[in-house]
């Protein structure tokens, strides 16, 4: 059976999920590279695995592979520049941010609700995109901040 591509896209966007940047350091170049991600899920408890899916052709997937690491930065509520800042041209998105290195180097954003550090385990054909499954190895959080949440397409004010 074939589905209509929009009526997937919408089906899809009626499950509310939070929004990262996936962020890594491209040791080819030694340049920071990231990029928007709502495909995002905790995977295992012991060993602690988290993954994310990634588009195949996507900017960001030969650097993060390289690199063998990479930082999981879930945004805050009050994140919604970042998260449309790391969805729009790649020239535009380490503009003028201070960012710091996590121990093994991958770029922590400055307000992010949680920064996870980790070291890639897997990665998984899946269709166009790919899944990249990560072992966590640090972990930092923003107290008293509230997380930015994405359903049908836009992102939810919360009450
Ligand atoms: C809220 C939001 C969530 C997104 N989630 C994903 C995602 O889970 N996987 C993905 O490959 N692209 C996702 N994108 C699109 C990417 O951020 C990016 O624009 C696209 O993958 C192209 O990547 P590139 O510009 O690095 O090549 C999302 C964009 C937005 C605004």
């Amino acid at each position: 059976m074939s589905l209509d591509p929009r009526s997937f896209r919408k089906a899809l966007g009626s499950f509310a999920s939070g929004v990262t940047v996936i962020t890594a350091i491209d040791p080819r170049v030694d340049l920071p590279v990231g990029v928007t991600v709502s495909a995002f899920s905790s995977l295992s408890l012991d060993p602690p695995l988290v993954l994310f899916c990634l588009g195949q052709t996507g900017s960001c997937v030969s650097a993060i592979e390289a690199a063998g690491r990479f930082a999981v930065n879930i945004l805050a509520d009050d994140q919604r520049d970042l998260s449309a800042r790391f969805a729009g041209p790649v020239e535009d998105r380490w503009r003028d941010l201070a960012w710091e290195a996590l121990p093994g180097g991958a770029p922590a954003l400055p307000g992010a609700l949680t920064v996870l550090g980790c070291t890639v385990t897997r990665t998984v054909p899946g269709g166009d995109h790919l899944i990249f499954i990560g072992e966590v190895e640090t972990i930092r959080s923003r107290e008293g901040a509230r997380p930015l949440i994405y359903h049908g397409g836009a992102y939810l004010d919360l009450p």
